[in-house]
């Protein structure tokens, strides 16, 4: 537990079906209240992010990525970023979800940092819905 600290007060502004599922998990996982659950995301979208900035080094990794398949350019644009990364990109696994949905695996050997361009890359594309970094150091 973090020490008692001031509560500060925030407005923000969400779409409707993403607070409508929000609702739904803090519901399913018991908390009393909006706030509790809203404070435990932030936390461990720090966590996440101060992890994500401790990833250095030889590693190899995986990245799942969902995207709209809709989305216009989309399709290219992922393709280039990989072609800027031969050097890290080992191979990509394309599976059709459903109609309009591309689920991508990537796999990647060598330094962290460009690991993690190619996936801020791959995550800043519009139409980019979901993606997952995952890395393992080389070294024993
Ligand atoms: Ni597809």
């Amino acid at each position: 537990m973090e020490p008692e600290q001031e509560l500060m007060r925030i407005g923000v502004s969400l779409p409707d079906n993403l607070l409508t599922r929000f609702d739904e998990i803090l519901s399913k996982r018991g908390y009393s209240s909006r706030s509790e659950g809203i404070r435990d995301a932030i936390r461990s979208y720090i966590r996440y992010y101060e992890w994500s900035s401790e990833v250095e080094g030889d590693r190899i990794g995986v990245i799942s990525m969902t995207y709209d398949h809709d989305q216009r350019g989309l399709i290219d644009a992922l393709a280039d970023i990989q072609h800027e990364h031969l050097d890290v990109i080992r191979s990509s696994m394309h599976f059709h979800a459903d109609k309009k949905t591309c689920l991508e695996v990537i796999t990647l050997h060598g330094d962290a940092e460009e690991i993690k361009r190619v996936a801020e890359g791959l995550m800043a594309l519009k139409g980019v819905e979901h993606l997952k970094l995952t890395t393992i150091s080389t070294i024993k």
